[in-house]
C-alpha cells in the first residue's frame, strides 16, 4: 500500500453512481471519488448501510435494489435530477452466497439468483446510465467483474464465475459501441480483498487462506483502497484512452506461474 495517497483532484463537480456502496470495494470507492471531488450518489439495498456511505460522502442515498428494472431507472434518474448530470457510473453491487458452488451441488435457484444480481444488474445499470452519458457526449462506466471471470479456480462458485465472464464481455462490446460518443466502458477485475468477510473466513482457516495466498505473488490480499484508486483513475480523464479493456487490479495473480517463496 502506498504510505501516503497524495491529494488528487480529478473528480470535481462530477456526479458519479455508485451501487453497492455501502459496503467494501463500493463504500471505498465512494470515500475516493468524494475526496477527489465527485457528487456520489450512493446506491444500496442496505438502507442503513447505504445511508451512512452518503452522510459519510456529503453525497446522497438512493435506495434501489439492482435488480429491479424501475429502481435502477429512478436511481440515475435522481443522480440526474439532483446534481445535472452522469458522469462516472460503477456498477459494483454483487453477491457471493455460499449456495453457488460446484455445478455438482448448486441449484437452479442459486444459479438464477446470483446472474440476476451480479450480471442483469449491470445490463441495467448500463441501460440506465447511457442516455445521460450519450446526451452529455462523455461518460465512464466501470462495472465490476473479477479476476475470476479471466482464469479458473478448482474451488468453484459457478455462477458467480459465469456472471463475471458476463460482465467482461459486455463491458467489452459497450466500450467499442460507444467510443465515438465519448463513452469508456471498462471491466474492473480486483483479485480477492481483504474484507472483513475474507479476513473471518480465513483467520478459521487457515489451510484455505494459504492455497490461495501462494498464488499471489504479492503476497497478500488487496485492500479495498487500492480497488478504489483505480476505480478513480478509470474515472478520470486520466484514462482517457483505457477503454473496453479487462483491467486488472490482482497483484499479478493472472500474470504467475511460479510466485516468489
Ligand atoms: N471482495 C472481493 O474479494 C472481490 C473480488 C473481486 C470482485 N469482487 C466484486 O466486487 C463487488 C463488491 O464486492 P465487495 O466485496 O465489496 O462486497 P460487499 O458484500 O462488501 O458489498 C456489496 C454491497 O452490495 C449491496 N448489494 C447486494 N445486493 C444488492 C442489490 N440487489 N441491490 C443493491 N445493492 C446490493 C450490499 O448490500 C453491499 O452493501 C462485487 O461485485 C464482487 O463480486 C469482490
Amino acid at each position: 500500500m502506498p504510505e501516503e495517497t497524495a491529494v488528487c483532484r480529478r473528480l470535481v463537480d462530477r456526479t458519479a453512481v455508485v451501487t453497492g456502496a455501502g459496503s467494501g470495494i463500493g463504500l471505498a470507492t465512494a470515500r475516493r471519488l468524494a475526496s477527489e471531488g465527485a457528487h456520489v450518489v450512493c446506491a444500496d439495498i442496505d438502507a442503513e448501510r447505504g445511508r451512512a456511505a452518503a452522510e459519510e460522502t456529503g453525497g446522497l442515498y438512493v435506495a434501489a435494489d439492482v435488480t429491479d428494472p424501475d429502481q435502477v431507472e429512478a436511481l440515475f434518474r435522481t443522480a440526474d435530477d439532483t446534481y445535472g448530470s452522469v458522469d462516472i457510473a460503477f456498477n459494483n453491487a454483487g453477491i457471493s452466497p455460499p449456495d453457488d458452488d460446484s455445478i455438482l451441488t448448486t441449484g437452479l435457484d442459486a444459479w438464477r439468483r446470483v446472474q440476476e444480481v451480479n450480471l442483469t444488474s449491470v445490463y441495467l445499470c448500463c441501460k440506465a446510465a447511457l442516455p445521460y452519458m450519450r446526451r452529455q457526449g462523455k461518460g465512464s462506466i466501470i462495472n465490476t467483474a473479477s479476476f475470476v471471470a479471466v482464469m479458473g479456480a478448482a474451488t468453484s462458485q459457478i455462477s458467480y464465475t459465469a456472471s463475471k465472464g458476463g460482465v467482461l464481455a459486455m463491458s467489452r462490446e459497450l466500450g467499442v459501441q460507444f467510443a465515438r460518443e465519448g463513452i469508456r466502458v471498462n471491466a474492473l477485475c480486483p483479485g480477492p480483498v481483504n474484507t472483513p468477510l475474507l479476513k473471518e473466513l480465513f483467520a478459521k482457516d487457515p489451510e484455505r487462506a494459504a492455497r490461495r495466498l501462494v498464488h499471489i505473488p504479492a503476497g497478500r490480499f488487496a485492500e479495498a483502497e487500492e480497488i478504489a484508486a483505480a476505480v478513480a483513475f478509470l474515472a478520470s480523464d486520466d484514462a482517457s484512452f483505457v477503454n473496453a479493456a479487462e483491467f486488472l487490479v490482482d497483484g499479478g495473480i493472472a500474470g504467475a506461474y511460479v510466485t516468489p517463496l
